[in-house]
């Protein structure tokens, strides 16, 4: 992926905030045109990122803003009812969510960034358009 040719490319926060298993950034998105919230965190040196969003309910799973993984720094954990996640690809490996897994969104890094590459279903939150009720 090439963030300066891609017009879609969304710039999410400097590479260093997102340090080896360490908070991740929270970002608002747009699914299916509905507000939703993602994550991008770095597991294994690798950057991942995935909708906010349990596979066992449609819950958002940090226990603080930005904390996603376990004492341990392994696994991905859903602060409600304990599911647990594989970082590297957001498979389901333990507890409520059974074969579920998590919404894998795109994001690249380059020159000490971090982008996101929307898709059709997962697109930005607009601030520059005007609520629709406010055009009334
Ligand atoms: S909502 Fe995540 S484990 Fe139940």
């Amino acid at each position: 992926m090439n963030p300066g040719t891609d017009r879609q490319v969304q710039l999410l926060c400097r590479s260093a905030e997102l340090a080896e298993g360490g908070r991740a950034w929270v970002w608002d998105v747009l699914e299916y045109g509905r507000p939703a919230r993602a994550f991008a965190l770095r597991f294994a040196g690798v950057l991942r990122a995935y909708l906010n969003r349990c596979a066992h309910v449609p819950a958002e799973m940090d226990w603080q803003p930005g904390e996603f993984l376990d004492n341990d720094r392994r696994w991905i954990v859903c602060s409600i009812h304990g599911a647990s996640y594989e970082p590297a690809d957001g498979r389901c490996v333990g507890g409520p969510c059974r074969r579920g897994r998590l919404t894998a969104l795109a994001v690249d890094e380059a020159d000490g960034q971090v982008y996101w590459y929307p898709s059709r279903d997962i697109q930005p939150v607009a601030f520059d358009t005007p609520a629709a009720e406010s055009l009334r």
